[in-house]
């Protein structure tokens, strides 16, 4: 059996980049990388085809994650039939996707953080704006939701 998981942000160069590779991470620590397949994409159109944003990859190197292969590109209305879950960073990008979800999809529909019950947050917030802080802060928040999921996915598998 196999779950595939698709994080979703607004550029898919700083937010859901960083979900892929911290979840690709702790899947390979768990052997499940035949059992659980994973991307991302971004619901806006500006960044496709453009490696993560250089600060959002400098903060993932700090943790030993490496994204420098990863490449932007946009959600689309086959993602709703590819996944089986679509995982929103914020609820703006959860409200897009509801907005583009075909009739009769049964695609999972969430928040990334509903996998990170002790946060407080229930949303990454957007880093693309302001200081250094926010990206080690989405790392904190996704390392997290990934650990959260992770638990979540191993009971369904
Ligand atoms: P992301 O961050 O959604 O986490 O990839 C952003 C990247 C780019 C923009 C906004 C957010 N932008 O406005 O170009």
């Amino acid at each position: 059996m196999t779950i595939s998981v698709l994080f979703v942000c607004l550029g898919n160069i700083c937010r859901s980049p960083t979900a892929e590779v911290v979840f690709r991470d702790r899947v390979r620590a768990a052997g499940l990388e035949q059992h659980i397949l994973i991307d991302s994409a971004g619901t806006g159109d500006w960044h496709i085809g453009r490696a993560p944003d250089p600060r959002t990859q400098d903060a993932a190197a700090e943790r030993g994650y490496d994204m420098s292969s990863l490449r932007a590109r946009q959600v689309t209305v086959d993602d709703f039939a590819g996944f089986d879950v679509l995982l929103a960073m914020d609820d703006a990008n959860l409200a897009d996707l509801v907005a583009m979800q075909p009739p009769g999809s049964s695609v999972i529909l969430k928040r990334f953080l509903d996998y990170a019950p002790h946060s407080d947050l229930r949303e990454v917030p957007d880093p693309y704006y302001g200081g250094e802080d926010g990206f080690a802060a989405v790392l904190n928040l996704v390392e997290e939701g990934a650990d959260g999921l992770l638990v979540s996915l191993q009971e369904r598998l």
